[in-house]
C-alpha cells in the first residue's frame, strides 16, 4: 500500500438501507467508496454480502477510514439527523485536513446545517447539507440530490453527485442549491410539497368514490387516464397501482375481492418535515396554505375515536348527484391540477423569501429540474415549471407565468364545480377548497382587511393607512367618542 496513495474517492458513513444504496450506485459509477459503520460487524457483512465483487474498501474505524481517502477527503454521512450527525462530526474533525469535506445526506433540519456550515467554516472544514429524495429504490440507482453548503465544496463532489443522481433525459436531477442550510431548506419543501400532492390526490379519490360512488377499481382507471396526460406524475401512478391491489398475498385477485386499501385504517401518520415547512412558512410571513391544510388534515385523521363518535351525533347533507359522471370526473382532474398548481406556487413563494431571509442564491428553474427524476414527487409538470423560470428567471409568482396563468384558467369551471359539489355534498376536500380560495385572493386587488384595520384601531388603537394618503402615513380615529389620542403605537417609543 505505501506509495500508492489512498485509493477511495469518497467516504460514507451509516450502513443502513439507504446509506448501502447509495454505495453501490457510487460503485457502479466508478467511485471508490470507503466505508465505516458504528456497529463494525456491519461493515465486514456488507462486504461479504451486497458489496462482494466491487470497490468498496472496508474501515473499521474513522482514522482507517480518514487514512483511505484521496485528498480533499469526501466523508458523507447518512444517519440519523439531529445528534448522531454532531457526534459524527466530533469524531472526524481530529482526522481531516484543512479543505476536507463533510457531506450531511440525512433529513436534517436546516437551521442545524446553517449552524454546522459556520461551525466548520472555522475549522478550515467544507460542509454541505444535501437532501436525498426518491426512497431506497432512488438512492440505488439515482436519487434526487439536492446539495448546498459551503460553495468551496461544490467542484470536489459536483461529478461524484451528478453521475449518482436521477436523469431528466441528459440532464442531472442534481445541482447546487445554494450557501450552508439552502440544500436541506429545499429537501424541506419537496417534503412539504410531497404532503400536499398526497392530500390532493386522496381528496379527488374521495369525491370519485363518495359523489359518484366509483370502484377502486374504477378509479384507478380514471387515475391510470389522468396519468397520461398534465397530472403525469409517481404519485398518480402508484395512486392507480395501490386501488388495483386486492386483499390477498400477491395483490390479484377476482372482482369480489376487496381492495388491501379498504381495510387500512384511515389515520395519518407524520415525520415532521411538512410541520417544519409550514413553521417555515409562518415565520417568514408566506401563505403557504394548501400544505398547512395537508397537515392538519393528517392531524384530523389522527383524531379516529372523536370522529367515530363525532358522526353518530353530526348531521351533514344528503345530496344525490345527478350531474353527468363524465363531466364530474372532469371537473376533479381540473381542479387536481390547479390545485397543485397553486401548491407550488406557494412553495416557491416560500423559497423567494426564504432566499431573502438567509441571503440565498436559488437557482429556481435548477430546483424544479432536481425534482424532475428521482424523488417522490417526480412529474412532468416540473419540466413546466422549469421552463417558466427559464423563461423568465425574476418571475414574481408561478401563477403569473403565460403558460401556468392559461392551464388555470383552463382548470377554473371544473374547479368551482368540484368545490361547490363538495360543499353541497358534505365531502371534505380542504386542500382543493383553500387552493381555489388562495387564487382568488391572490387576483383580488381589494380584500376586506381594510374593515380589519379599522377593528384593530376601534379597541386596541393600533392605527392604520388611508387609500388617499401616503403609504407609511398613519392614522389614529377616535371611534367611540371615549378614546385617547395615544395610539399603541406609541409603546413601541
Ligand atoms: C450501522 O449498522 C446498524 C445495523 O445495521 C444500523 O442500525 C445503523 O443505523 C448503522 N449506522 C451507524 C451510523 O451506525
Ligand atoms: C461495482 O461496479 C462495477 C462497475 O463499475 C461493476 O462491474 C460491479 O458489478 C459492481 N459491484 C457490485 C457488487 O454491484
Ligand atoms: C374623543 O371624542 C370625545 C367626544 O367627541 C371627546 O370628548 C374626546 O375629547 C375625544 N378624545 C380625543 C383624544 O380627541
Amino acid at each position: 500500500m505505501a506509495g500508492d496513495g489512498p485509493k477511495g474517492d469518497i467516504g460514507l458513513i451509516g450502513l443502513a438501507v439507504m446509506g448501502q444504496n447509495l454505495v453501490m450506485n457510487m460503485n457502479d459509477s466508478g467511485y471508490s467508496v470507503v466505508v465505516y459503520n458504528r456497529t463494525v460487524a456491519k461493515v465486514d457483512a456488507f462486504l461479504e454480502k451486497e458489496a462482494k465483487d466491487s470497490r468498496v474498501i472496508p474501515a473499521h474505524s474513522i482514522e482507517e477510514l480518514c487514512a483511505n481517502l484521496k485528498s480533499p477527503r469526501r466523508v458523507m454521512f447518512l444517519v440519523k439527523a439531529g445528534k448522531p450527525v454532531d457526534d459524527f462530526i466530533e469524531q472526524l474533525v481530529p482526522h481531516l485536513e484543512k479543505g476536507d469535506i463533510i457531506i450531511d445526506g440525512g433529513n436534517s433540519h436546516y437551521p442545524d446545517s446553517i449552524r454546522r456550515t459556520k461551525e466548520l467554516e472555522k475549522k478550515g472544514l467544507l460542509f454541505v447539507g444535501t437532501g436525498v429524495s426518491g426512497g431506497e429504490e432512488g438512492a440505488r440507482y439515482g436519487p434526487s440530490l439536492m446539495p448546498g453548503g459551503h460553495p468551496d465544496a461544490w467542484p470536489h463532489i459536483k461529478e461524484i453527485f451528478q453521475s449518482i443522481s436521477a436523469k431528466s433525459g441528459d440532464e442531472p436531477c442534481c445541482d447546487w442549491v445554494g450557501e450552508n442550510g439552502a440544500g436541506h431548506y429545499v429537501k424541506m419543501v419537496h417534503n412539504g410539497i410531497e404532503y400536499g400532492d398526497m392530500q390532493l390526490i386522496c381528496e379527488a379519490y374521495s369525491l370519485l368514490r363518495n359523489v359518484l360512488g366509483m370502484s377502486n377499481d374504477e378509479c384507478a382507471d380514471v387515475f391510470d387516464e389522468w396519468n397520461q396526460g398534465a397530472l403525469d406524475s409517481y404519485l398518480i401512478e402508484i395512486t392507480a397501482n395501490i386501488l388495483r391491489y386486492k386483499d390477498t398475498e400477491d395483490g390479484k385477485g377476482g372482482p369480489d375481492t376487496p381492495s388491501l386499501v379498504d381495510k387500512i385504517v384511515d389515520r395519518a401518520q407524520q415525520k415532521g418535515t411538512g410541520k417544519w415547512t409550514v413553521g417555515s412558512s409562518l415565520d417568514m410571513g408566506v401563505p403557504v396554505t394548501l400544505i398547512s391544510e395537508a397537515v392538519f388534515a393528517r392531524m384530523l385523521s389522527s383524531m379516529k375515536e372523536e370522529r367515530v363518535r363525532a358522526s353518530q351525533k353530526l348531521d351533514g347533507p344528503s345530496a344525490e348527484f345527478k350531474g353527468d359522471k363524465k363531466a364530474f370526473i372532469e371537473a376533479v382532474r381540473q381542479a387536481l391540477y390547479a390545485s397543485k398548481i397553486v401548491s407550488y406556487a406557494q412553495g416557491y413563494m416560500l423559497f423567494r423569501e426564504a432566499a431573502k431571509e438567509y441571503s440565498w442564491n436559488l437557482n429556481y428553474g435548477g430546483i424544479a429540474l432536481m425534482w424532475r427524476g428521482g424523488c417522490i414527487i417526480r412529474s412532468a409538470f416540473l419540466g413546466d415549471i422549469r421552463d417558466a423560470f427559464s423563461e423568465d428567471p425574476e418571475l414574481e409568482n408561478l401563477l403569473l407565468s403565460p403558460f401556468f396563468k392559461k392551464e388555470v384558467a383552463g382548470c377554473g369551471d371544473g374547479w368551482r364545480e368540484a368545490v361547490s359539489v363538495a360543499a353541497r355534498h358534505g365531502v371534505p376536500i380542504p386542500a382543493f377548497m383553500t387552493a381555489l380560495a388562495f387564487f382568488d385572493g391572490y387576483r383580488s386587488a381589494t380584500v376586506p382587511a381594510n374593515l380589519l384595520q379599522a377593528q384593530r384601531d376601534y379597541f386596541g388603537a393600533h392605527t392604520y393607512e388611508r387609500t388617499d394618503k401616503d403609504k407609511g402615513e398613519y392614522f389614529h380615529t377616535n371611534w367611540t367618542g371615549t378614546g385617547g389620542d395615544i395610539t399603541s403605537n406609541a409603546y413601541a417609543a
